[in-house]
């Protein structure tokens, strides 16, 4: 492994399980330090300092940036928002709590972190911020008309964030990962009446035949991060299998 995060410091949020945990280890393994903000520890026990943090609440992003400068020393080189939920349904189906709630973490929670932990970045070496996007905000998918939305909004505040930061040098990037193979999807398939089927229709439904992998999702977010990948800014990277470019022959 090589050691092109040695000496930088990261704030991963989602950080317990996933893909948040695998970009937190990956970041870790070449040197990063990391805070992994997260509602519980999960699996980032050993990885770095864990903050708990729900970014949905005001209060508790505030605590913990302040938990953040307090072990970083007043600075932050790489942030990556990767905190989320979901919601299954139509647009008719969903709840209005459906909405306040997914909107509450993917979106208004991102904006939080980041406006909370800007006075932090705006001192880092080559300041970066990833977000995890979804292939829900590019295609349409059926049930997912809140998630889908809340994606959207994040992969353009992405791009309105990079506009924004060129002035500060942060640079603004987000990975769209297709069906990845994560507990949040394995819980999704044991919730319905043939887990094994469902699994087979989602691998289907990915032009690569099978579902993408989480550490697949964190390479391209350690590229997004790289401190080499500085003329990087306001892109949306797929590693979503081609679902979103790719068009099979029936
Ligand atoms: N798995 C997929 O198929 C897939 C596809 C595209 C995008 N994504 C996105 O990837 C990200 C990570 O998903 P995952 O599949 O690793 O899911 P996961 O459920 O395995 O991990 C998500 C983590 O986020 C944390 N979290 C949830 N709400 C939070 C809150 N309010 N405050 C702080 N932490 C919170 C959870 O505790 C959990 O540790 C999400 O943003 C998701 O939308 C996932």
């Amino acid at each position: 492994m090589s050691a092109d995060f040695q000496g930088l410091r990261a704030v991963v949020t989602g950080a317990g399980s996933g893909i948040g945990l695998e970009v937190a280890q990956l970041l870790a393994a070449q040197g990063a330090t990391v805070c992994g903000l997260d509602l519980n520890e999960g699996n980032f026990t050993g990885v770095g300092t864990y903050v708990a943090c729900d970014v949905s609440q005001e209060t508790s992003v505030a605590a913990a940036a302040t938990e953040v400068a307090a072990a970083f020393g007043g600075g932050l080189d790489i942030l990556i928002n990767n905190a989320g939920i979901g919601a299954i349904g139509s647009v008719v189906e969903a709840s209005p709590e459906d909405w306040e709630k997914v909107f509450a973490v993917n979106v208004f929670g991102t904006a939080r972190v980041v406006r909370h932990l800007h006075p932090l970045l705006v001192k880092g070496t080559n300041p970066v911020i990833v977000n995890t996007c979804s292939v829900a905000a590019p295609i349409g998918l059926p049930k997912r008309a809140v998630y889908s939305a809340s994606k959207g909004a994040l992969e353009s505040l992405t791009r309105a964030m990079a506009a924004d930061f060129l002035d500060d040098n942060i640079r603004v990037n987000g990975v769209n990962p297709g069906t990845a193979d994560t507990p949040w999807v394995q819980r999704l398939l044991a919730q319905t009446d043939d887990p094994a089927g469902e699994r087979a229709r989602l691998e289907a439904r990915q032009p690569i035949g099978r579902l993408v992998s989480a550490p697949e999702v964190a390479h391209a977010i350690s590229y997004l991060a790289h401190p080499k990948s500085l003329s990087t800014t306001g892109t949306i990277l797929a590693v979503d299998g081609g679902m979103a470019s790719l068009r099979l022959p029936r």
